[in-house]
């Protein structure tokens, strides 16, 4: 027999024998785009997790506006779904948000229903919660999808400790943002890039979370908690709007010699201390970070001395999400008390990085001359790594310039110091990385 021939015997027979096993009984929370897309494989490739899989029902807002359209049965109430006399193999949980989910998965995994989650807000928000009721009925409780949908590692870090001792995360954590800013690079317009990422359907129902790095935060939080074991909100990572910059931002940061991305950034000590930020920063086109572009997303684990792991892929996207959500259920069916949420105490200390430089972006009719910018920093101990263009062609002046590494109250010192000298306005990004790398 040939290889291919053997190849489609051993198919044949994984789907007879497939076929002769109990379908695994899901019920999916939620069904929007990506609670649909997880629908639709299950129909489509009912085998593809080894074991069938049957959608017992969707929970859904309005059962009316969707019986039309459902690709599978859907109910407005959710004690239908997770009844004890007839209580699913697993819950998948799509619905996002905060509530109903928190009291829908807390319920599941009390009464030893495995759960599989997407839902970086709740994991942020009530992770101790959750970890702590999973482990209590000893049932699997799942989370891949939450950061780099389409990466799978959080699950491997979970259980390899030596892999895991890490004191700094760098990532492009958000698919939506990334995509914009490529467009932007491109030369177009916020507002039509973000139509776009909307079309694709990686935008959040409320796109500001995406946008103002709170989306960023949230994941940013989780991988915190993995990789430190600190329990940080994502309201309390500084994080900062990406509609501060423009699109001569990202012109003139190719002449200093790299781009602008949304970032993620977080450095703790062993003592509980941590800084973190979300939002807008320059990256020198030697990170590799600089050329991520579109929905990739990318992180970089590092621990101080050591060299870096760097995962990237895809980061957002129904399809990308579902199918990472079903290769949790995947495991979840083969051992069932997989935990991938780890336990995090309070961090001692949440503050600005100091170990990173500035870009900075002076705006003014009568900015002042490149030596008293340069002398008035020097005075709060701020250092000018590189200057870009003197940007004239509109009424306000604007002059960009890269920092060496200094502490942000020194910065802030500094610029409040050169604003009021100078009645300039003045905006500061972290930058990562130094450009002579
Ligand atoms: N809105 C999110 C993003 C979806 O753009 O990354 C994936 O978490």
């Amino acid at each position: 027999m040939s290889v291919v021939a053997d190849h489609a015997a051993a198919a044949s027979h994984a789907r007879r024998a497939a076929s002769t096993v109990v379908p695994a009984r899901v019920a999916l929370l939620g069904l929007g785009r990506v609670g649909r897309a997880v629908a639709d494989i299950v129909r489509h490739s009912p085998h593809c997790l080894g074991r069938p899989v049957r959608i017992t029902g969707a929970l859904v807002r309005n059962t009316d506006a969707r019986a039309g359209d459902a690709v599978c049965p859907v109910v407005d109430d959710a004690s239908v779904l997770l009844r004890d006399h007839e209580a699913p193999d697993a819950v998948i949980e799509v619905l996002g948000g905060l509530e109903p989910a928190r009291s829908l998965v807390l319920s599941a995994l009390a009464r030893g229903i495995p759960v599989v989650t997407a839902n970086k807000s709740l994991l942020a928000e009530h992770g101790d919660e959750l970890i702590e009721t999973a482990r209590r009925s000893r049932t699997a409780f799942r989370c891949e999808a939450s950061v780099l949908a389409g990466v799978p590692f959080l699950g491997t870090f979970a259980t390899r400790p030596l892999a895991a001792s890490i004191d700094t995360v760098t990532g492009i954590l958000n698919g939506t943002s990334n995509f914009i800013l490529s467009r932007m690079s491109d030369g177009v317009a916020f507002t039509s890039a973000l139509k776009e990422a909307q079309q694709l359907g990686l935008a959040e129902p409320d796109p500001s979370k995406d946008l103002d790095g709170i989306d960023a935060a949230e994941k940013l939080a989780v991988l915190i908690r993995q990789f430190a074991g600190l329990a940080i909100r994502a309201c309390d990572i500084p994080s900062t709007p990406l509609h501060q910059i423009t699109l001569r931002d990202l012109e003139h940061s190719r002449e200093l010699g790299g781009t602008v991305k949304a970032v993620a950034f977080a450095q703790w000590t062993g003592d509980g201390r941590v800084c973190c930020f979300s939002g807008p920063a320059f990256v020198p086109n030697s990170d590799p970070l600089a050329h991520l572009t579109g929905v990739l997303n990318g992180v970089r684990l590092q621990r101080t001395g050591q060299e870096p792991l760097c995962f990237t892929g895809p980061g957002a996207g129904p399809e990308v999400t579902a199918r990472a959500i079903l290769d949790d259920l995947a495991e979840i069916l083969q051992a069932p008390d997989i935990i991938t949420l780890k336990s995090a105490v309070s961090p001692a200390f949440i503050g600005q990085p100091s170990t990173l430089g500035w870009y900075l972006r002076f705006a003014s009719n009568h900015l002042p001359g490149a030596v008293d910018i340069a002398d008035l920093l020097a005075a709060h101990g701020i250092w000018i790594q590189r200057w870009g263009p003197r940007d004239t062609r509109c009424e306000t002046g604007e002059q960009r310039v890269l920092t060496f590494p200094c502490r942000a109250e020194d910065l802030d010192a500094a610029l409040e110091a050169l604003c009021a000298a100078s009645s300039c306005t003045a905006n500061a990004f972290p930058a990562l990385g130094s450009i002579n790398e």
